[in-house]
């Protein structure tokens, strides 16, 4: 009796069904709305962030740096172009001059023209390198300008002195000089001429190269940028939809965060992490709910079975009360344990009840489930014995023990067997066996009904919440889909064969050894 007063049930299920629900709703609500507050300034809050627009803008950074680069280069060899063009122009007209100063030293020489029209061609050359000094100096060493120069003005003042000459021989010696200097300026401006030449085809060379080389290596530059790149988002994506693939199988462990650093996919996980909570939430809701519910039918049958042993008590102690002089001590003594062995059944019956209400924590231990099966259908039996059909049960010894959580597991038993007994008529069949299979590693508990069966388009849709053809008020349609919701939870899977007129299967199939992954 002390145990049955602990556990203070309202008189109204469905108030105290409502209330403690919505009890359960604010607790896991508030934890949800903690976790997510507590994320801030986690050790991931503190790692750097390299979000996918950091990544672009450095990508693009790299592409533009190096295309700024390129068209640097491109300038600088035009700039060279030109001011080798510009040197090319003013060797060519001081190239012209010298020669014409070395056609009229030659015809002073053999003719004995006037050496007037020489000495102003090389004067003239002087001034073509004077004017032209900046442009010239851009080009030519200032080594190799001086000795243009010096080698003009040298050559000027020899002009002057053979023409002032008046001896022979020192004539004769001017010459000389005359002729092997003029060659060897003629030859130097040549020469310089000719290396500035072949540097200017060079750079054009050069010049028609670079876009190609530009385009060689940006090309290079963008696959290995695209390559990573891609590489990087696809692997975030593809493991999130692997993780979106879990959590749709019932899955809800939360995603590790292992990158060094954060980036718009780790804040999307958190994102999915607090979805998470909140389905878990939601979940823990819609479980409780459907079992307040379930204990709801179940109330009904209590109440119907409770009546036998409580009548017997009250006609058994009524017979004491009456006949309580005339009875010996020996009919006394066994009227009164009937009395405790009817009390005893009530006690029984109330306390599966409270077993199955319990609200409790998940709670993952080694179970027979030989012992899940029967204590799930002691629950509905009572009910079966009101629809007037038979339970049928077969469970085989020595079955492995399983891990998984005792009230889950029954909740999902009962909404089956419920299921079965709301659709027979008098006299249907449920039957119950267990088997235990060596090559998939499932327990199978098997819940067979020779009811009316499913069509097609019910079948396909039983696991969908809310999805009832039962009368309104009496069914809600989410037996099926908070079961189905347990069993992935807990690591297995359920299946069904329905034909109609023939009657429904249910496989419920859990882990044999497997700690299921993430309750
Ligand atoms: N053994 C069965 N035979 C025939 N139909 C079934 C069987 N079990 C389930 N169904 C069908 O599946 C539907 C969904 O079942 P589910 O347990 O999810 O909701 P429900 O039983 O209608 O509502 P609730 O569980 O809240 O009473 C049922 O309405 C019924 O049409
Ligand atoms: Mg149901």
């Amino acid at each position: 009796m002390k145990n049955m007063n602990e556990d203070k049930i309202s008189a109204d299920p469905s108030a105290w069904s409502g209330k403690r629900t919505a009890k359960i709703y604010s607790e896991l609500m508030d934890k949800g709305r903690k976790k997510a507050v507590s994320l801030k300034g986690t050790e991931f809050e503190r790692k750097p962030k390299i979000s996918i627009r950091t990544r672009l803008i450095i990508a693009f950074a790299l592409i533009f740096g190096f295309s700024v680069i390129i068209n640097a280069w491109i300038i600088y060899t035009l700039s060279e172009l030109q001011h080798k063009n510009h040197f090319l122009e003013v060797a060519d007209s001081y190239l012209r001059e010298i020669h014409q100063a070395r056609r009229f030293e030659k015809n002073y020489l053999l003719y004995g023209t006037n050496l007037q029209d020489a000495l102003e061609h090389i004067r003239n050359a002087k001034k073509i390198l004077e004017e032209n000094r900046p442009k010239v100096a851009k080009v030519l060493s200032s080594d190799n300008f001086k000795a243009i120069v010096s080698h003009a003005s040298h050559y000027g003042e020899l002009l002057v002195e053979i023409e002032k000459a008046l001896k022979p021989e020192s004539k004769k010696e001017i010459e000389k000089q005359l002729r092997s200097h003029g060659s060897k300026m003629v030859s130097l401006a040549s020469d310089l001429v000719k290396i500035e030449r072949e540097s200017v085809d060079d750079n054009f060379k050069l010049a028609r190269r670079i876009p190609f080389i530009f385009l060689f290596v940006l090309m290079i530059l963008m696959f290995i940028i695209s390559f990573f790149f891609t590489r990087q988002i696809l692997i975030s994506l593809s493991r999130l939809i692997s993780y979106t693939e879990r959590i749709a199988k019932g899955d809800f462990t939360r995603i590790v965060l292992v990158k060094k650093y954060y980036d718009e996919f780790s804040r999307l996980a958190i994102a999915i992490n607090h979805m998470l909570d909140d389905l878990e939430n939601h979940q823990k809701i819609l479980v409780e709910s459907h079992k307040m519910r379930a204990i709801g039918s179940l109330v009904a049958g209590v109440a119907h079975e409770l009546n036998n042993p409580l009548n017997n008590i009250m006609l058994t102690a009524a017979s004491i009360q009456e006949d309580f002089k005339d009875l010996d001590e020996e009919e006394k003594l066994d009227m009164l344990n009937d009395i405790l062995e009817e009390a005893e059944r009530s006690r029984k019956i109330v306390r599966n009840l409270l077993d199955f209400a319990r609200e409790s924590e998940t709670t993952i231990k080694s179970l027979s489930i030989e012992d899940v099966v029967k204590k799930s259908i002691g629950l509905v039996s009572n009910q079966v014995k009101l629809a007037k059909v038979r339970l049928e049960t077969n469970i085989p010894e020595n079955l492995p023990p399983i891990y998984s959580d005792e009230q889950l597991l029954s909740q999902v038993l009962v909404n089956i067997m419920l299921n079965a007994v709301d659709v027979l008529p008098e006299k249907g069949k449920i039957s119950v066996s267990v088997s235990s299979n060596q090559k998939d590693g499932y327990l199978s508990v098997n819940i067979t009904d020779n009811g009316p069966g499913m069509a097609e388009h019910v079948l396909q849709r039983i696991f969908e919440p809310f999805f009832t053809t039962k009368p309104e008020g009496k069914g809600t349609g989410l037996g099926l889909s908070v079961s189905r919701g347990i069993i992935e939870q807990l690591g297995g899977h359920i299946r069904v064969k329905s034909e109609v007129g023939k009657g429904t299967v249910f496989d419920v199939m859990i882990p044999k050894i497997d700690i299921p992954f993430k309750v």
